[in-house]
């Protein structure tokens, strides 16, 4: 029996043992997948003990992303720009790690958007924290040209701007009419009106006309920011999809098969988070 698990504290929210375990199920592997609570004080000793546990890796969830890298033994390049790891395997008994939220977020693009691309083209990104760092990353090994990455709290944006130099343009969250007229993939990463009751003041109506609009929150599965998209008749692309495209490499890595997001996959979680919920 081949097992691997979620860390987070708290986890009992996680949707992840649904998409793995649904996975296991279709590709008739002998495995097990199971939220584990981790809380900070039982991090190191949680990492380190993998294959005592029996475990073949993990997935790392809030509030570890950032504090886990400390304990594996080896951070993958993504892991390493990023600073921030969610998938943990072990390689010749030795953990390894890496980050496959940016995968998982431009995947989902080509998923729903099939043809879109990445190469040459301008993206304004909101937030600046772990899923904007991930996003960046990977919006710029796929060639896109220039990224503008607008924060609430400006020395945040500056920072992660100076880790990826000069295609990243740090710039107040108030200040989007500036960029909005060239960007055509506009991506929230906040989660302003998802963690909290405020809600972002997009200017839409400055927005390329071309552009398609990208949440990573999923709870709603449209939010308040993609439900302000739709009103202004841009395409939106939900979180859902990212998080189901991110789980792909960390359960290759782990039973040794490439599993396939599908339809189905995406309406059984889709029902989890909204019971009414048709495709
Ligand atoms: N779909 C997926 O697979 C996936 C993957 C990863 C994360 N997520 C979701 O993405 C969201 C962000 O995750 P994260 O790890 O990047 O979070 P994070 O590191 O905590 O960053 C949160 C960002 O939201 C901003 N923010 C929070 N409240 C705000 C407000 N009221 N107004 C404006 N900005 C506000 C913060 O701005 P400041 O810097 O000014 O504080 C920060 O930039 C979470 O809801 C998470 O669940 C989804």
């Amino acid at each position: 029996m081949i097992k691997a698990c979620v860390i987070g504290y708290p986890i009992k929210h996680s949707r992840s043992p649904l998409i793995h375990n649904h996975w296991l199920r279709e590709l008739g592997i002998h495995g097990s997948y199971e939220r584990r609570e981790v809380p900070p004080n039982a991090l190191e000793d949680f990492l380190t003990h993998l294959p005592v546990e029996g475990l073949v890796g993990c997935n790392v969830t809030l509030p570890h992303k950032e504090t886990a890298c400390r304990y594996i033994a080896h951070l993958d390049d993504r892991a390493r720009l990023t600073g921030s790891i969610n998938t943990v395997y072990l390689r010749q008994g030795e953990t390894w790690a890496t980050s496959t939220d940016g995968e998982g977020f431009a995947e989902n693009i080509l998923w729903r958007m099939p043809g879109y691309r990445f190469g040459g083209n301008t993206a304004t990104v909101l937030g600046a924290g772990g899923s904007s760092r991930a996003i960046i990353d990977e919006l710029l090994r796929r060639g896109m040209r220039q990224i503008f990455l607008a924060n609430r709290t400006m020395e945040k944006a500056e920072a992660i701007a100076g880790v990826f130099g000069r295609d990243v343009v740090p710039l107040p969250l108030s200040d989007l009419d500036t960029c909005f007229p060239e960007t055509n993939l506009l991506v929230n990463t906040t989660s302003a009106g998802i963690a909290n009751d405020a809600r972002l003041h997009v200017p839409f109506a400055r927005l390329h006309k071309g552009a398609i609009v990208a949440d990573v929150n999923y709870v709603p599965l449209i939010t308040p920011f993609l439900c302000d998209a739709q009103a202004c008749g841009y395409p939106v692309v939900t979180g859902l999809g990212m998080l189901l495209h991110q789980a792909v490499t960390g359960f290759s890595l782990w039973f040794g098969q490439r599993p396939k997001v599908t339809e189905d996959l995406h309406t059984m979680i889709a029902r989890d988070i909204n019971p009414g919920y048709q495709p």
